[in-house]
């Protein structure tokens, strides 16, 4: 069964004309950001007056954990965020398509478990938070290979790398040395490392729903945004 925490869209009109698209954020490793990504892409979306679903695949729930903090929250601020695995995402995927205009996965923190598998079978694309580190650059090369084998499958699906938790400025040498080595794109946005995003957790929201100080990092999710909406071919 699903757990539906709360559905602020209810009285937001009627559903998407098309169906909606699909938003997989992926990486090798816990704690490159995944869960962080996908709630602000939510966040972004929603305050752009989209309609949005989160997703939780991660059997750890941390997407869902995270909305459940949202009692704080007036509720047309709430996140709304399903619970489900692979197999239940492969089966209702269409429905949600048609309820809203994005959903967005958070998936486990192995790119061979099947809910993973499955949120690739099903998107059109794969964000991949990479945190610029010697070590993070490895696990996501072997995510990158999984992806680009991925499209060769299903050619709807794209993917794309998000550098997260990056210190220091966009010129940063760690990032320059991720751009040459990968062959997937390098969005043309970053996260940087910010108090707001952890923040932004505790109150069970996105950096949107912070009342002061998270003017930067508001700015960095809506370039996220419209970087992820040009990849989708919806500029
Ligand atoms: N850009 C960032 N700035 C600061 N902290 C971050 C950032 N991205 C992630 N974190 C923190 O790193 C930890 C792991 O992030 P999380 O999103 O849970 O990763 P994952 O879902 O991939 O395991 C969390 O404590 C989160 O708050
Ligand atoms: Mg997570």
């Amino acid at each position: 069964m699903h757990t539906y925490l709360r559905n602020p869209f209810s009285d937001a009109g009627s559903a998407p004309a098309s169906p909606g698209r699909v938003i997989a954020v992926v990486s090798q490793k816990g704690g490159a950001g995944k869960t962080t990504v996908a709630v602000q892409l939510a966040g972004g979306f929603h305050e752009r007056r989209a309609s949005v679903m989160l997703v939780d695949l991660d059997p750890q729930e941390s997407a869902y954990r995270w909305a459940e903090s949202a009692p704080l929250l007036d509720s047309d601020l709430q996140l709304d965020v399903r619970k489900m695995s692979g197999l239940e995402l492969i089966k209702h995927v269409g429905e949600l398509q048609k309820e809203v205009d994005y959903v967005v996965l958070d998936t486990p923190p192995s790119i061979y478990h099947p809910s993973t598998l499955a949120a690739l079978a099903v998107a059109h694309l794969a964000v991949i938070p990479a945190v610029p580190s010697p070590t993070d650059l490895w696990s996501t090369l072997a995510v990158e290979r999984l992806i680009l084998n991925r499209m060769e499958q299903s050619h709807r699906l794209h993917g794309c790398i998000l550098p997260n938790r990056v210190q220091n400025t966009a010129l940063a040498t760690d990032v320059l040395e991720l751009l040459h080595e990968f062959t997937l794109p390098i969005l043309d946005a970053m996260l940087c490392q910010r108090n707001a995003y952890p923040q932004s957790a505790v109150i069970g929201g996105s950096v949107f729903q912070l009342a002061s100080g998270a003017d930067a990092a508001q700015g960095e999710v809506r370039k996220l945004i419209a970087a992820v909406l040009k990849q989708l071919g919806e500029h």
